[in-house]
């Protein structure tokens, strides 16, 4: 029996994960999340696997301690954090404490007899991006935001327990990732949400600025052959797609999909915080998946039947 902590399980990413883990009877799986930017209604559904659910907030050691030294965990996947680019810009104090988190969360698996901690990292670590593709080890990084800064310490203290401590640990650069659990700030859910309810897709600037979207079943279909497979131990990983679209293209596409009427509108571009291009070198990820990665087209039509009931090739 594997015993496995998801901190921030209650999120898009982390759900996701316990979904997928509690289907394999020899996991127990707990979750920790604060519910800061969730919800009890946002937890995986107890069926056909069971869980654990802990509210506790991780950068806070004494409800995070009792947690961790009573499961015994044997992996631990922290993916708690404050996230998204509107919110983490407003709130730079509030991202910074998650540095608390990522310590406690360390120390905690090194006093706990934890085999690996798996730590989500962002693309933002790459920052506005030097070179095109981004590769794990070669590209250098560019992190100026709080947000970024904070991931990059995370994997800095990850590389120090290792080297200190002997604690094993994957950094998991998780770029732009998309699925149905995720919450309406982020960009393919705002724009399905305005397209099936008729209003406006907003997007900023001349909606030329490339993003790339990875359909979350890639990205947990790698990160549990990572685990059972016992796949880069203390080593980066990024977990994206590399198939660029101009966010207006996305919002043209998810019109199209949807057969919407909605308007295409243009914000004023953003101060800072939204970078112009990103791609991830994803040859690793791509060999442990070894398939094709779900095409875009393909990923908002399965977050419009799961989370939306509504069909999109009828
Ligand atoms: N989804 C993406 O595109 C993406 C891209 C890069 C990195 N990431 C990283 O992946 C992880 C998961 O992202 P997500 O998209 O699922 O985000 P999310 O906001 O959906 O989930 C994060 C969860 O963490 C919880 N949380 C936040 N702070 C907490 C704290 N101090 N203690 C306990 N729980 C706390 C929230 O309540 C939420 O349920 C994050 O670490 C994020 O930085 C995600």
């Amino acid at each position: 029996m594997k015993r496995i902590l998801v901190t921030g399980g209650a999120g898009n990413v982390g759900g996701a994960l316990v979904r997928a883990l509690i289907k394999d009877p020899g996991n127990s799986v707990c979750i920790v999340d604060s519910l800061v930017t969730s919800s009890l209604a946002k937890l995986p559904s107890r069926e056909p696997g069971r869980y654990e659910f802990i509210q506790a907030d991780v950068n806070n050691y004494s409800e995070l301690a009792p947690v961790m030294t009573a499961g015994k965990f044997d992996y631990v996947f922290h993916y708690a954090a404050l996230v998204g680019v509107q919110r983490t810009l407003q709130n730079p104090m509030r991202v910074l404490e998650d540095i608390e988190g990522i310590k406690n969360v360390l120390c905690l698996a090194r006093d706990t007899g934890v085999q690996r901690v798996f730590y989500s990292s962002s693309s933002e670590v790459y920052g506005e991006p030097v070179e095109f593709p981004q590769h794990e080890v070669t590209t250098p990084l560019n992190s100026r935001l709080p947000y970024a800064i904070v991931k990059n310490v995370g994997e800095a203290f990850c590389r120090t327990f290792q080297q200190e401590f002997g604690l094993n640990y994957t950094v998991f650069r998780l770029f732009n990732t998309y699925g149905p659990g995720q919450s309406s700030d982020f960009v393919i859910l705002k724009f399905i949400e305005a397209a099936l309810s008729g209003s406006d897709l907003t997007l900023f600037g001349d909606g030329r600025q490339t993003r790339t979207f990875c359909y979350i079943g890639d990205n947990i279909e790698v990160t549990e052959k990572i685990l059972n497979e016992e796949l880069c131990r203390n080593t980066v990983i990024n977990l994206g797609s590399d198939l660029e679209y101009p966010i207006l293209e996305v919002a043209r596409l998810v019109k199209e999909i949807t057969r919407s009427k909605s308007a295409i509108v243009h914000l004023p571009a953003l101060p800072e915080g939204d970078m112009t291009r990103r791609q991830p070198d994803i040859s690793k990820m791509r060999a442990i998946l070894g398939r094709e990665l779900t095409p875009l087209r393909v990923g908002i039509q399965k977050i419009l039947k799961c989370r939306f009931n509504f069909d999109a090739k009828g």
